[in-house]
């Protein structure tokens, strides 16, 4: 499926009566990966201008049949420094997005918004010793693109990365992003021959059986991940925490991390930890 959409500065486009139909944000699909069938992956190429910090997300979409974009948020997966910019996407089966988006193929061509916002940025923390990743589901993106940002391992000793999701498959594009990373040779040497120690992977699923299992908020509140990691729980003084997924996982695992005495900050205002929604609503 192509879009064609007309490139607004583009000489050789015949420009339509209607403006309606100029889209000056077109950017092609270089590939598609399905994980399962409500998950894909896909990269496209980036505009030249585009910068943004790694966490941060953008508007992307479709034309629509009636001939207007439907956008939604995305975030980037992919690192600042990355040629390229990867989404890691549901597929909602009635979506007015995904239900469409879900069939791009290399070559055609999808709509980005080219102005990233969001609240995961590293500058939205104070400095600290441990910076954990705390993801639901698709709320994994944004620390895909922090994972892979060597500025994230300089300001932090340790990068905890706890994700949770219904099954093993569910987990799979973490799982494998991670085992990249830490065979990746140019890391070790960024980073030293302790890269691997240094970013810790904590997965887990709650409706299937896995060698970890459990909600992120249990785990972290009865101390199991703790123990489990030979870490000292929660305080304050050392830990920071980057919090994606659902309304109902966000509002519980920030209790959570305030039983352990840390504040929610902004962009503004720096705290130990933040918090962003991976998606609008009660979920499929
Ligand atoms: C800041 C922000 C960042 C986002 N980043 C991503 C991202 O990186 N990847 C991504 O897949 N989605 C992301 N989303 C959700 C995304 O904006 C769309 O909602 C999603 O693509 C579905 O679009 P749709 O038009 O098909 O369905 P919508 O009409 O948008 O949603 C239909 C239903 O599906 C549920 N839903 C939507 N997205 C998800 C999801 N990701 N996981 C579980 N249930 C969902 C909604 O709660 C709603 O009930 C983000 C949303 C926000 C607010
Ligand atoms: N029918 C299916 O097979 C199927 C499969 C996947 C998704 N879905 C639908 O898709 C929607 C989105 O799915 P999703 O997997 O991205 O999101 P989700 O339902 O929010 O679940 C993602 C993970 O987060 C956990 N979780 C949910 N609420 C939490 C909370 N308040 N505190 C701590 N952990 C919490 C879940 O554990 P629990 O398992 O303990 O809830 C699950 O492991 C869901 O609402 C669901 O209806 C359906």
């Amino acid at each position: 499926m192509t879009l064609d959409i007309p490139l607004a500065d583009d000489p050789h486009v015949t420009q339509p009566k209607s403006t309606a139909h100029i889209l000056p944000d077109a950017q092609t699909v270089t590939s598609v990966r399905h994980w399962t069938d409500g998950l894909f992956s896909f990269r496209v190429t980036r505009p030249a201008s585009l910068r943004f910090r790694s966490g941060e997300f953008v508007m992307i979409g479709l034309l629509g049949d009636n001939g207007k974009p439907i956008l939604r948020a995305y975030s980037i997966a992919s690192p600042n420094w990355d040629e390229e910019l990867e989404f890691y996407s549901i597929k909602v089966p009635d979506g007015p997005l995904t239900s469409k988006l879900q069939h791009i193929r290399p070559g055609d061509q999808i709509i980005l918004r080219p102005k990233p916002v969001g609240t995961l940025v590293l500058d939205a923390l104070l400095p600290g010793k441990r910076l954990w990743f705390l993801a639901t589901g698709t709320g994994i993106a944004p620390f895909a693109s922090l994972m892979r940002d060597p500025e994230t391992f300089e300001r932090y000793e340790q990068v905890i990365m706890m994700h949770t999701c219904r099954t093993k498959a569910e987990l799979e594009y973490g799982r494998e992003l991670v085992e990249n990373l830490r065979h990746d040779p140019l890391l070790s040497e960024i980073h030293g021959d302790d890269f691997t120690d240094r970013l810790v992977y904590y997965p887990t699923t709650t409706r299937e059986e896995s060698p970890f299992m459990g909600r992120i908020t249990d785990n972290l509140a009865s101390g199991k991940v703790f123990a489990d990691l030979g870490l000292p729980a929660m305080n304050p003084a050392e830990d920071r925490a980057m919090v994606c997924g659902s309304l109902a996982f966000n509002v519980d695992v920030k209790a959570v991390l305030e039983s352990f005495g840390l504040h929610e900050g902004a962009n503004s205002e720096p705290r130990e930890f933040v918090v962003e929604k991976a998606f609008v609503g009660e979920g499929v």
